[in-house]
């Protein structure tokens, strides 16, 4: 794991947005896999600026997103499907065709799951997958369990996870499940970039990158990637070793 700190929030946004428009400078027809969350904010903000700039296009560029709620209509501003088309895609030029989810609503959640996996492998792949981590660990929507977890899949949100993301919903609509991509197919990106910041994060931080590898904490399943940039600020990574 290459591990880097920085000063604040808005520069790992710069460094994790440059990261991704060199990868999308040097191969246009680049298979992003995307975050949602606060995280991934100001990458996403330099994405755009970048962009608008000139500097860099996704028009040959294809996209898949970790993981979206279930039982909340494509249409409602807290689906991650209307996150991403706010936040990044109608400011820039990916193709709406080329940008692919859960849908959350399918009525035969496994074939959903299927179908997602399917047009991944379709695609080639991913080659850049951008993630956060949850206050309990979890990358995409893999909450602490019993074992890593596989392909993609519908599963039930912690109570940490309804906790943390409640503030966006009013007072109990906060979808209790979700559909995520699974830790193997987390894993299966050939690179990674994580993005971290605050206190809130420093336990999962450590975890990740100095606990033993345990799917009581999914993201230390990156250990075993050989390709895993990590972006810090200072309280994110207060609690790991200084040498
Ligand atoms: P956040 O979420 O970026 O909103 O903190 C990250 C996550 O839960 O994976």
């Amino acid at each position: 794991m290459n591990v880097t700190i920085l000063p604040d929030a808005a520069a790992i946004g710069r460094a994790a947005g440059d990261l991704i428009c060199a990868a999308a400078q040097q191969n246009p027809a680049i298979v992003l896999g995307l975050a949602t969350g606060a995280s991934p904010l100001p990458c996403y903000a330099r994405i755009i600026q970048r962009h608008q700039a000139g500097e860099v296009s996704f028009a040959g560029a294809r996209s898949f997103n970790l993981d979206e709620y279930c039982g909340l209509p494509e249409s409602d501003p807290n689906s991650y499907r209307s996150f991403m088309r706010k936040e990044l895609f109608s400011q820039i030029d990916i193709l709406p065709e080329n940008t692919h989810f859960l849908d959350g609503n399918a009525p035969d959640e496994a074939a959903e799951c299927a179908r997602f996996t399917a047009a991944m492998q379709a695609a080639g792949g991913i080659d850049l997958q951008l993630l956060g981590i949850g206050r309990n660990g979890h990358i995409g929507f893999n909450e602490p369990g019993d074992a890593f977890t596989g392909e993609a899949y519908k599963t039930r949100l912690s109570e940490s996870t309804i906790a943390a993301n409640s503030v966006y919903f009013s007072q109990d609509d906060m979808p209790r499940y979700a559909m995520t991509m699974g830790v193997g197919s987390i894993l299966r990106a050939r690179e990674i970039l994580l993005i971290a910041t605050g206190e809130a994060k420093a336990e999962a931080v450590r975890s990740m990158i100095e606990g033993e590898l345990s799917p009581a904490c999914p993201a230390t399943a990156l250990q075993q990637h050989e390709h895993v940039t990590i972006f810090l600020d200072e309280a994110a990574a207060s609690l790991l070793k200084k040498d």
